[in-house]
């Protein structure tokens, strides 16, 4: 229980953090778009409730109430019929929302102005907006017919027909299409319109009524987005078949048999499933981002197509929303029918790329296992030269949140789950992971790598190596001795950067893996430099002659092969007496700088421990 809790507050956090405007670069920018706040379709428009009573008349309260009695004597009297209260309302509103069917009669018979019943409230509501909001059929018909405008526009430029809409009100919706209410308009502020709402709200008669009469399927909001995009964003299966409509698809399940009517479908075309909003998101992008299985299903098989780039860089798809957002089962669906040139293809971007991002582990692993490559290739837009790269990069994103929330053990569980699932599928390893290794402290894994034969030679990164392997070396101990017993070559590390920057301890440690009497010009120059400036130590340790077995030991090590060094047994598997393995293995310079002994960590098993 109180894990559930704890995951879901974090994701809550994170989905908060997304929505704070946080640069989190990977994130599409089109996730931020449609996860917009500005233009939800159940913003509620009315508020009836601060209506004041002692500033309605008495032929407003009348109206309200419906006293018909009460109402023939005010205007017998000769009262007005057009005070309005605080809202705006007048009595002719009064009488449509609370469906005084009479009384409305009897104002409208009062006030024989046509411009009476056109009246707006301070919102810009008419006496019709009410009616058909609540659904009042006669009071609608009334009002119809006395003149009122079906196509009148509130502040926010709603419809009757549209509040017809939003509140389910079938009779009401075929009334004011019946006097020619305008299907197509655009009725709200965004763009949003009734069929969108319709296709929200997964009124099936509506849905369909509206198309019957004409309703524009492709009409778009202020964002781009087509009914049916909205349906394939909010999971509105029953929506998206009607939309869709195409006979072909239709036998998947009995709802969905039961939902198309063939004969209904036949009078129509079918809507277009790769509409893209202005920020090039499809349909089919939307479904998987937001998991919604049923709706990625029937997109397919009604001719989505997941190869269509759905951002301005021109290399997202469905497919890295589905790994991204951890939607394995949509995955499985997009895996077979997405084109491999996301895979390793220059200028794209690999979907292990969004599955290492969103942490989901299996995702991850389902796409190698349908043969993505590991290491994918680079991708510079955001900095990462490899998907292993990111996950470590991953950390540092998430780590001041986990931090706060005390979760910095799961997360740190996430990240060695995707390291281990990356080498599991050979993820070539290099020195930037090394480095990467150093900048975040994950010893362990460092040591790892080194077992796992990460390359020790050529390096191509050796200065951003260094950069890293000189703000760790206050923690030399737990990564140092394993790089130089693995057989990097210590003249490596011997730059001006390391010589000048390191401690006396660190700088004799290192030389013990040369002839430090028999170094490159240049080395030695610098190093006489350091050491005029150092401790008493340093001076002597570089004046002194190298023992013969010191030498011999670089020898004979020398001799071996790389894997042969950079395995953790095969010195000891010599057939040598145990002291020339210690020896071998530079026990004795291990135990004067109080080296620890360093756990061994076995295949696919690195956890946290360090
Ligand atoms: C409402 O708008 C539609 C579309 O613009 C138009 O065809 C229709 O005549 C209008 N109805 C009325 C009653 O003005
Ligand atoms: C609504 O718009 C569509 C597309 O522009 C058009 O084909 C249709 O005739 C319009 N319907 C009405 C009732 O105006
Ligand atoms: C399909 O629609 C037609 C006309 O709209 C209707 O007559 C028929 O009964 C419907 N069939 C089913 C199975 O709903
Ligand atoms: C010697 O050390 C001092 C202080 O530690 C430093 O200011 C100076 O630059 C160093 N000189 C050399 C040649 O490294």
């Amino acid at each position: 229980m109180a894990v559930a809790v704890v995951v879901a507050y974090a994701a809550a956090v994170r989905l908060a953090v997304v929505s704070a405007g946080w640069d989190y670069s990977f994130l599409d920018a089109g996730n931020r778009l449609r996860r917009r706040k500005g233009c939800t379709p159940l913003v509620k428009r009315m508020d009836f409730t601060e209506a004041y009573s002692d500033m309605c008349s008495t032929v407003g309260l009348a109206a309200r109430e419906g006293n018909v009695k009460v109402l023939r004597k005010l205007l017998k009297k000769g009262r007005s019929v057009d005070v309005a209260d605080n809202r705006g309302w007048m009595p002719i509103h009064e009488a449509a929302y609370h469906n005084s069917v009479e009384c409305l009669q009897m104002l409208i018979h009062a006030d024989s102005s046509e411009n009476y019943i056109k009246t707006k409230t301070f919102e810009g509501f008419c006496a019709l907006h009410l009616a058909a909001s609540q659904g009042h059929w006669k009071i609608v018909q009334i009002l119809l017919e006395a003149g009122a405008d079906p196509n009148a526009t509130t502040l926010e430029e709603t419809t009757p027909l549209f509040l017809a809409v939003e509140n389910g009100q079938i009779d009401v919706l075929r009334l004011l299409l019946q006097y020619g209410a305008n299907v197509n308009g655009s009725h709200s502020m965004c763009g949003w319109n009734a069929l969108h709402q319709a296709t929200f709200q997964e009124n099936a008669e509506i849905i369909k009524l509206l198309l019957k009469k004409g309703a524009n399927k492709e009409c778009q909001d202020d964002f781009g987005i087509t009914p049916l995009f909205v349906a394939a964003q909010y999971g509105k299966l029953e929506s998206l078949s009607i939309l869709i409509s195409s006979g072909s698809v239709m036998k998947k399940t009995d709802v969905m048999k039961s939902i198309v009517n063939i004969s209904f479908k036949a009078q129509l075309p079918c809507a277009n499933v790769n509409c893209q909003a202005l920020d090039k998101a499809t349909p089919l992008f939307i479904a998987a981002q937001e998991g919604h299985t049923e709706c990625v299903e029937l997109l397919l098989s009604s001719g989505a197509d997941p190869d269509l780039y759905c951002n301005e860089d021109n290399w997202q798809l469905p497919i890295h929303a589905a790994a991204q957002m951890g939607h394995t089962k949509i995955l499985d669906l997009l895996i077979p029918l997405t084109n491999r040139a996301c895979d390793t293809g220059p200028n794209k971007v690999s979907p292990v790329y969004s599955a290492v991002f969103g942490g989901h582990e299996e995702c991850l692993e389902t796409l190698l296992r349908c043969g993505y490559s590991p290491d994918a290739q680079m991708c510079l837009i955001f900095g990462f030269s490899t998907p292993m790269c990111m996950a470590f990069q991953k950390e540092l994103t998430v780590g001041p949140i986990a931090l706060i929330l005390k979760l910095t053990s799961s997360e740190s569980c996430e990240f060695f789950g995707i390291v281990n699932i990356l080498l599991k599928y050979g993820a070539q390893l290099n020195e930037l992971h090394l480095a990467y290794c150093l900048k975040y402290e994950k010893f362990s894994v460092f040591r790892y790598f080194l077992k796992k034969c990460c390359p020790l030679t050529p390096w191509s990164h050796i200065s951003e190596f260094i950069n890293h392997a000189i703000k760790a070396q206050t923690k030399y101990k737990e990564w140092l001795p394993s790089l130089l017993l693995a057989g990097f070559d210590p003249l490596s590390l011997l730059c001006s950067s390391w010589i000048d920057s390191v401690s006396d301890d660190i700088l004799i440690f290192t030389l013990e893996f040369t002839n430090w009497r028999n170094l490159p010009p240049a080395v030695e120059k610098m190093l006489s430099a350091r050491a005029s400036n150092s401790s008493r130590a340093l001076q002597k340790h570089i004046a002194s002659i190298p023992s013969l077995t010191h030498l011999c030991r670089l020898e004979i090590r020398s001799s071996l092969k790389p894997e042969q060094l950079q395995s953790d047994s095969f010195i000891c598997q010599l057939p040598l007496p145990r002291s020339l393995h210690d020896y071998l293995l530079y026990a004795e310079v291990l135990r004067m700088n109080e080296v620890p002994e360093l756990a061994v960590i076995q295949d696919g098993k690195i956890s946290e421990a360090t």
